[in-house]
């Protein structure tokens, strides 16, 4: 007998079938099945052929592959008992829940001492499914691997993308061809990690941003993971995702995955990406004021460091806030001795010295220019030279002969007392100040994974947040050390990277949009000569890159002459004039024909207007631009089309195209056949264009 199960949406159908009470397995993931679909028909239609070489029959690549069952590619789970012996269960089905896009399946070993679950949901708004695996035991036992539950990669598709990063150098898509055997990432660092974006790309051959069809992966889970693609000598492909390999040290009677998310398109690597952006901002985040405008942040790192003075503090206060900032972000510096990186990390207490009469004169200063207020913490952290380490120097994770990390050591999230006292310090900081905003910061990398240490975090997260709901946090890890759906499920921003460079930020957003929305994306408008690039960007370039995304400054505003401070203001106020309808919007990325034109469009919810960035990332290898095709637009329907920044042009665009000189109006279809006709650009300079839909004839 065939057990069956299908979960829908309008743009996909994931199948599941099962012989008799074994486990189930994925037989179809792709784009929407007719509802007269014989899907219990689809198990015996799927079922890969035999000849030499092989076993007798087809060991079944379920959600959890099992090696008990002759699976002969990576298994699911691996586990031992207390006493160290391989523990190889064989499970059997023993209910079947299914609800509204909803299935859970549960499993029982066939030994009694083992249950399995996998639960699948899928959200026909967003289009994500979300999958994830549990696993309880009568007694203690050692788990070395789960993986939530596994889905198959098309054996259509030739390649697939995966992310690798660095500090200052985040989301750099990995390109791999399918071949026989495994791709394996894993995040050890205990962070999902700038090296490791825990995401993975399967697209169709031939499918572009735009165009294609495309399933995607991401697995919601901050303490860093582990991927596995394999193709089996059978053909058939395989992804898991869990929790990096021994991040479990610890015996137990449940384990469960982080949620795995993943979705196909059948219109393109953007139907994912569009997917993820959505799901994320609608379902994962909690926004304390979901109606409130995102604000212009103005932080004050690379304008001061560890060199806090109030007087001149006020001064950059009060030249943020003309040049359009709404939150003011004190970040490192202003607790217990801290006037470099060597000290005070887990002294949350205010720097007297600094600030003699606490942060309340700033923060009032601050409010009088009506901006709020932001602070920075990095509470997972501790220095050797601390006043908490010289008290409680066992609150240290890992052993005292670690290597340190910028001269700091990881306190041990699993212990109570530890979170209680961080819990106790921040509450206390909160409520004694009028602080909305918390930068949260984790720099160095944990001497081992654990993922005791991830729950943690979040534990102390969620307590925070259940005290303080009207506080918001940001994400940040040495920039986008620690960016992920289980992150981003306690705090509502990123600091995508610590590069302020537009050059590098321009790749580092166009990549990150794959998952990421604009409402939780961070970007600043750094200084003049960048301080990690040393790279110097004109500030049209700078302030239009900071508008891509969740705008904000960092530079020192004393080094801006007038003429910068009118650029960075006049865009700033284009943002805010359009960040209402922008934080709805779709982030769609173009597929340039240019490789040196990293290109978007941000189309609204309703369809009815956009915006393209257009960043001439480099010098074009063509004389003139190469047309650029727009996207998701309505082909019959007509467009007004601008340049908002035409005043930008040169010297050197010495032609006549028509939007040189004022609005065209095109058909959908020229914009997204054509493509658009841009006058000629410096490298390092980007062009923003609006486009509306005009009303047809005889509508109102
Ligand atoms: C990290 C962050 C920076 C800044 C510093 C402060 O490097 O990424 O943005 O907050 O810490 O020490």
């Amino acid at each position: 007998m065939i057990h069956s199960w299908r979960l829908d949406d309008a743009h996909q159908t994931l199948v599941l079938a099962a012989q008799g009470a074994r486990l189930a397995a994925v037989v179809y993931w792709g784009p929407r099945l007719p509802d007269s679909e014989d899907i219990a028909g689809l198990h015996a239609a799927g079922l890969i052929d035999l000849t030499g070489g092989m076993l007798d029959d087809i060991p079944a690549l379920s959600i959890c592959p099992e090696a008990g069952r002759s699976f002969q590619g990576q298994p699911g789970l691996v586990l031992s008992d207390d006493a160290g012996r391989p523990w190889v269960p064989e499970f059997h089905l023993v209910g079947a829940e299914e609800g509204e896009g909803s299935l859970v399946l549960s499993y029982a070993d066939d030994n009694g001492a083992l249950s399995y679950r996998a639960r699948f949901g899928i959200d026909r708004e967003t289009h994500v499914i979300t999958a994830q695996a549990s696993l309880e035991s009568a007694r203690p036992m050692r788990l070395h691997w789960l993986a939530a539950p596994v889905l198959p990669a098309s054996q259509h598709a030739a390649d697939m993308i995966d992310f690798a990063g660095r500090w200052c150098g985040e989301f750099q898509p990995v390109r791999t061809p399918w071949a026989p055997g495994i791709r394996m990432r894993e995040s050890r660092t205990g962070r999902s990690g700038h090296e490791h974006f825990p995401g993975l790309i399967v697209p169709g051959q031939g499918a572009t941003n735009t165009q294609g069809e495309a399933h995607a992966w991401h697995y919601g889970w901050s303490g860093g993971h582990r991927m596995v693609a394999e193709e089996l000598p059978d053909g058939r492909r395989q992804i898991q995702f869990g929790h990096a390999s021994g991040t479990e040290p610890e015996a137990g009677t449940r384990f469960e995955t982080a949620p795995l998310y993943a979705t196909f398109s059948p219109d393109g690597i953007n139907g994912c990406a569009v997917a993820f952006q959505r799901h994320l901002r609608d379902r994962i985040v909690t926004w304390p004021k979901p109606d409130a405008p995102r604000p212009v942040h103005y932080n004050c790192w690379e304008a001061v460091y560890f060199d806090h003075d109030l007087a001149e503090l006020k001064d950059i206060a009060s030249r943020a806030a003309a040049l359009g900032a709404e939150r003011f972000v004190l970040d490192d510096g202003w607790f217990g001795r801290r006037d470099d990186d060597t000290t005070s990390l887990g002294d949350w207490v205010i720097d007297a010295r600094k600030y003699p009469d606490g942060l309340t004169p700033l923060i009032e200063h601050v409010h009088g220019l009506g901006m709020g207020f932001g602070l920075w913490f990095e509470p997972e952290m501790v220095n050797p030279d601390s006043d908490l380490y010289r008290a409680r120097p066992d609150w240290v994770l890992g052993p005292a002969d670690q290597i340190p990390g910028r001269n700091q050591m990881v306190l041990d999230m699993s212990r109570r007392e530890v979170r209680d006292y961080l819990y106790d310090r921040i509450a206390a900081l909160l409520s004694d100040n009028a602080i909305d905003y918390i930068k949260w910061d984790h720099n160095r990398l944990l001497p081992t994974p654990d993922a005791e240490q991830t729950r943690g975090a979040y534990a102390l997260l969620d307590r925070l947040h259940g005290a303080f709901p009207m506080v918001e946090i940001e994400s940040c890890a040495s920039g986008g050390g620690r960016i992920d759906f289980g992150i981003l499920g306690r705090t509502q921003r990123v600091w995508l990277s610590d590069s302020n460079d537009a050059l590098e930020r321009l790749r580092i957003q166009h990549e990150a949009a794959l998952f990421l929305p604009a409402v939780v994306t961070g970007s600043h408008v750094g200084p003049r000569r960048s301080h990690t690039s040393g790279r110097v960007l004109d500030i049209r370039f700078r302030a239009w890159v900071a508008a891509q995304r969740h705008m904000g400054f960092e530079m020192d505003p004393r080094e801006l002459s007038e003429e910068e401070a009118g650029v960075l203001t006049s865009a700033t106020t284009w943002w805010k004039a359009n960040r209402g309808w922008m934080a709805r919007a779709d982030i769609l990325r173009l597929d340039s024909a240019d490789p040196a034109v990293i290109a978007e469009q941000q189309l609204a919810e309703d369809g009815a207007r956009f915006v393209v960035f257009a960043g001439q990332a480099a010098t074009s290898a063509q004389i003139s631009p190469r047309p650029l095709r727009l996207t998701r637009l309505s082909a019959e329907a007509m467009y007004r089309v601008d340049l908002v920044n035409r005043a930008d042009l040169t010297g050197l665009s010495r032609g006549n195209p028509a939007l040189k000189s004022g609005p065209v109006t095109l058909s959908g279809q020229y914009l997204m056949r054509h493509g658009l006709t841009l006058p000629w650009s410096f490298p390092g300079s980007m062009w923003v264009l609006e486009g509306t839909r005009l009303q047809e004839e005889g509508t109102s």
